[in-house]
């Protein structure tokens, strides 16, 4: 089968870690083996995907060459373990995330690709599988942050993991609304009865509001941490869909009256400020494996089966869940996997601004 595969040595990649100006895409379309199935998990045959950031930091530093890169996907079931979770038929509709850049088997960016029966959900009819394919790491990355490590429950879905001071009307901060990861923390935060503080720039107003923001402020303002905390002197919770160039110590800023914790998508981002717990969420804990970047000299995490059952329980409400998410606008790229490649170099320019970029294969 055809597959988009890392290509940059050690050497390669620690220089882009340190001077990051990589050069060329990091991945080439490769004729690789078919993906064979475990007892436990299906085989999708990829029709959709979209690309994410974390995609092009593979590409430039995390993968070891060779390793099929890739995480959001949507396609139809085309082989069923003989023990795979989750009900499925030949030929249904699937979608979701896999840990992409780290298995030379495993990666969306290829024909065919093999997932945990349990770790997909089925695509609802009248859904296309372009847009399909954007919900996998932004829907679980809003619940990781929000419901595991905030607290915030989802009555509804994921039962019994609420914080103890959750009220109708809890006040959330949602830096960064405009991103893909913000747009589904604002709905999720939406839909479990918080009220939705949100950061974008002013181009991205009306589209947070429309997926659910209540009160929108100009992160670039001078004066935003005093604005918001005039209006909410309460706030206690915060993700930070940014985690760069010090939007972590914003969010903490506005947290400083009561104290909290802010949850941040990178992992060198920090705060200083006193009472405010800051703590990075990687969502490729929520595969439940333990995995380790730039081996053998790069961070290691360990397994969280706690994070995995959680993603169980998501992709388990699947149409529920479809019911209330929407998903980001999109803008499709042509070419197949050189419209992945392009789609990357598009996230490293920076040329994200509130859609994602989504592929047919
Ligand atoms: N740790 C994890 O598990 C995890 C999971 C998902 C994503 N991430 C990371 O989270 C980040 C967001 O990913 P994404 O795919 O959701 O992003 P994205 O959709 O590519 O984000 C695009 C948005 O970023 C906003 N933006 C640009 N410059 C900004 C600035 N200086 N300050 C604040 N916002 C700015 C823009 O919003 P405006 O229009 O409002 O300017 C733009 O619409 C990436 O770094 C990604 O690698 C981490």
């Amino acid at each position: 089968m055809k597959a988009l595969v890392s290509n940059r040595i050690l050497a390669s990649r620690l220089l882009n870690m340190g001077f990051n100006k990589p050069r060329g895409p990091g991945c080439e379309v490769r004729d690789v083996p078919k993906p064979t199935i475990e007892p436990h998990e299906i085989l999708v045959r990829v029709r959709a995907v979209a690309v994410n950031p974390t995609d092009f930091k593979h590409a430039d530093i995390v993968s070891p060459p060779n390793s099929i890169l890739g995480c959001d996907y949507a396609g139809e079931v085309v082989e069923i373990g003989a023990q795979a979770p989750g009900n499925w038929a030949m030929g249904d509709r699937v979608a979701g995330a896999v840990h992409g850049g780290l298995y030379s088997d495993r990666g969306a960016f290829a024909e065919y690709l093999k997932v945990d029966g349990d770790l997909a959900f089925k695509v609802p009819e009248g859904m296309t599988d372009e847009d399909a394919a954007t919900l996998g790491v932004s829907i679980g990355t809003a619940m990781l942050a929000l419901n595991q490590r905030l607290g915030i429950p989802w009555p509804s879905i994921l039962k019994g993991s609420g914080r103890k001071d959750f009220v109708e009307g809890f006040p959330v901060l949602i830096y960064s609304g405009a991103t893909t990861a913000g747009l589904m923390a604002i709905q999720f935060a939406k839909a479990a009865g918080c009220t939705v503080v949100v950061t974008a720039s002013p181009r991205s107003f009306d589209l947070v509001k429309k997926y659910g923001a209540d009160h929108v402020f100009d992160y670039r303002s001078k004066d935003v941490v005093a604005v918001i905390t005039k209006q909410f002197p309460n706030i206690t919770a915060a993700l930070d869909c940014y985690s760069e160039a010090g939007s972590t110590e914003i969010c903490a800023q506005v947290l400083k009256n009561k104290g909290g914790k802010v949850v941040t998508l990178l992992m060198d981002a920090k705060a200083k400020t006193p009472g405010v717990e800051v703590e990075n969420i990687m969502a490729y804990t929520l595969m439940g494996k333990p995995f380790q970047w730039l081996a053998p000299i790069g961070p290691k995490w360990e397994a969280r089966p706690e994070d995995r059952k959680a993603l169980a329980e998501l992709c388990k409400s699947g149409l529920e869940l479809t019911k209330v998410i929407k998903p980001p606008p999109t803008r499709h790229l042509e070419g197949g996997f050189d419209g992945i490649i392009s789609g990357l170099e598009k996230l490293r320019r920076g040329e994200a601004s509130g859609c994602k970029f989504v592929i047919t294969l």
